[in-house]
């Protein structure tokens, strides 16, 4: 059987594919057409977040019986496309979780000590101390909407520090929010009483825009936005324009409506945002993980019929 790895993961996965016996092609940087032209003859499809598997892709896809997502959001691949064909989309949730949290700790201190700026400032041969003046995280608001995996690693460790830390998300139960010690509480009371709001739920047609002019209006002045979860979850024009007034001190984005965004982005371009170009999940611990998992998971269903995370 035959699998293709369309998006780059470690090689640990893929040796993993090889000695189950399966022949395995790696071509990454495929553009649609190319992936169309080539699909047809794969049993399984292993990606990342840069390949798109749209309906197209999956009606050409006639042998394909498995697509394996080396981490969590599977909104890159049409799972109403790929059931309707009989194909099982799986991804490997919690292998990219303590890196992802520890991404969006690093945005929240960076943003809060203005560093990647600070740092830009130094390279200029500058030495503006006054310019970058910071704000403690000690004994401010965290808001965490979405506490799944990630959400919770994030509310544990920012628990450490001294934050107090609110969470909204429906599916919450009472006993999880005390077993992690932090409130549970609906939306209005998070945006008003946050100083900092990190996003960590799925891109869902709930989701979509939840960060909007609105929303944003509810927020204390000065407020703080972090985004290491999907794009399109934060509305980047009314984000852009609550920076321009000063209702939103800064923003930390990892993630974009468009990947890459164009080039001169104004939001990418403002001096209050910092940003990175998707890299919640990139360390070496949390790609093995992935890759070890999704290729571990397509042999299991392609040899033995095991079906896991789909
Ligand atoms: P998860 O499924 O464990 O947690 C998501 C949580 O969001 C759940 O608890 C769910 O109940 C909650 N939720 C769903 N709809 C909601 C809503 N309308 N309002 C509030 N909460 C809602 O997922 P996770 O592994 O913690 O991942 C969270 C997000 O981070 C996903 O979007 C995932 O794709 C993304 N992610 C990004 C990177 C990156 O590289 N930046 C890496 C890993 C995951
Ligand atoms: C994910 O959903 O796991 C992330 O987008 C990480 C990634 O694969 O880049």
């Amino acid at each position: 059987m035959k699998v293709l790895v369309s998006d780059s993961i470690s090689p640990k996965g893929v040796e993993i594919l090889k000695k189950a016996g399966l022949q395995v092609d790696v071509k990454t940087g495929l553009k649609s057409e190319e992936l169309k032209a080539i699909i047809g003859e794969y049993d399984a499809l292993i990606i990342r977040s840069a390949t798109k598997v749209t309906a197209e892709i999956i009606e050409a896809a006639d042998k394909l019986k498995v697509i394996g997502r080396a981490g969590t959001g599977v909104d890159n691949v049409d799972k109403v496309a790929a059931t309707k064909k009989g194909i099982v989309v799986m991804n490997t949730p919690g292998g990219n979780t303590i890196t992802t949290a520890e991404h969006t700790i690093a945005m929240l201190f960076s943003l809060a000590r203005r560093i990647p700026q600070a740092t830009a400032s130094m390279k200029e041969g500058k030495w503006e101390k006054k310019k970058f003046m910071g704000v403690e995280l000690y004994n401010k608001t965290l808001g965490i909407i979405g506490l799944g995996r990630i959400g919770s690693e994030v509310a544990k460790r920012m628990q450490c520090m001294g934050m107090n830390v609110l969470a909204y998300d429906p599916f919450l139960s009472d006993e999880k929010a005390e077993e992690l010690g932090i409130i549970k509480t609906d939306l209005d009371r998070l945006f008003t009483e946050s100083d900092f709001i990190t996003i960590h739920t799925p891109l869902t047609a709930e989701t979509k825009y939840l960060i909007n002019k609105d929303t944003i209006a509810k927020m204390k002045n000065g407020v703080y936005i972090i985004n290491c979860a999907r794009g399109g979850i934060v509305n980047e024009k009314d984000l852009y324009e609550a920076i321009q007034s000063g209702k939103v001190a800064g923003a930390a984005l990892d993630v974009f409506e468009k990947e890459p965004p164009e080039e001169g982005y104004p939001l990418i371009a403002d001096d209050r945002v910092i940003c990175t170009p998707h890299l919640g999940a990139s360390t070496v611990e949390a790609q093995e993980n992935v890759a070890v998992a999704i290729a571990e998971q397509v042999v299991d269903y392609l040899i033995n019929g095991t079906i896991r995370n789909a």
